[in-house]
């Protein structure tokens, strides 16, 4: 299981000063030299965090992978096919959100996204598209010829009692099989953290995951240092 570190707040936080601290190119810089497999940032539409010269800092400066999320909308497919991230992950985008509410209903919006994996295919960028573990959703993704899922992981990460937990668990665990069976690479992501990941890890399928906000807390007490390193250890116990 690869581990792709999203920085998008290290950007919300220089923002909220408007200022140049902390760069997230830099923090970038330092979480691949502690180890991570990628970088994942979320060019929004309202630009709240990541802009367009972070995204533009990053392809020129790091030497791992990034991951694109977006939005399927042309200004920034647009943005996309020029930068030429390494993946390209489509994700909904809604204004008054505080953060990335659910999975994209491909199903229901089979037309704006199929038109958005061929803009970026025609750019050879491989496409990832962040669903929910929902079968019919991933037979969806493979029609429109993804590259990718990337499986929502929000229920399991909310869920309270150990029967939630397993039930989520369960549910992420046959949408990546079914997902590999039809030849996809499985992602996941959304409020993993070093907690839930303990158990998480246990999902052989997924091949890599997206995470962001429980890293960049912790980096804030421990130093990005410490922050990677032991999710890195976690994640590496599944190996074993
Ligand atoms: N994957 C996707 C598609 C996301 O939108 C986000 C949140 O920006 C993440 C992963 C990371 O989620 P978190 O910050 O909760 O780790």
């Amino acid at each position: 299981m690869r581990f792709c570190l999203n920085i998008d707040h290290v950007a919300t936080l220089r923002n909220a000063r408007g200022e140049t601290q902390p760069d997230p190119v830099t923090f970038a810089l330092m979480a691949e030299q502690f180890g991570v497999d990628g970088i994942v940032v979320h060019l929004r539409e309202d630009r709240r965090h990541i802009n367009e010269r972070d995204v533009r800092l990053l392809r020129e400066l790091i030497t791992t992978k990034l991951d694109l999320e977006m939005a399927a909308v042309d200004e920034i497919i647009n943005i996309a096919c020029d930068v030429q991230p390494e993946l390209a992950t489509l994700v909904p985008e809604k204004r008054q959100e505080l953060t990335t509410e659910g999975g994209i209903n491909v199903i229901d919006n089979i037309k704006q996204v199929k038109h958005a994996v061929q803009r970026l295919h025609e750019a050879e960028i491989p496409v990832s598209l962040f669903i929910e573990p929902d079968i019919n959703q991933i037979d969806a993704a493979a029609e429109i010829n993804a590259d990718f899922i990337e499986v929502h992981t929000g229920h399991y990460a909310n869920a309270i009692t150990e029967e939630d937990i397993f039930d989520e668990l369960e549910r992420v665990r046959i949408a990546a099989k079914h997902a590999k069976k039809l030849g996809l690479g499985v992602n996941a992501g959304h409020g993993l953290n070093y907690i839930n990941m303990k158990e998480f890890i246990a999902v052989s399928e997924i091949d890599e995951v997206s995470i962001g906000h429980a890293v960049l807390a912790r980096a804030m007490f421990v130093g990005i240092e410490q922050a990677v390193k032991e999710m890195i250890q976690i994640i590496r116990m599944a190996k074993r």
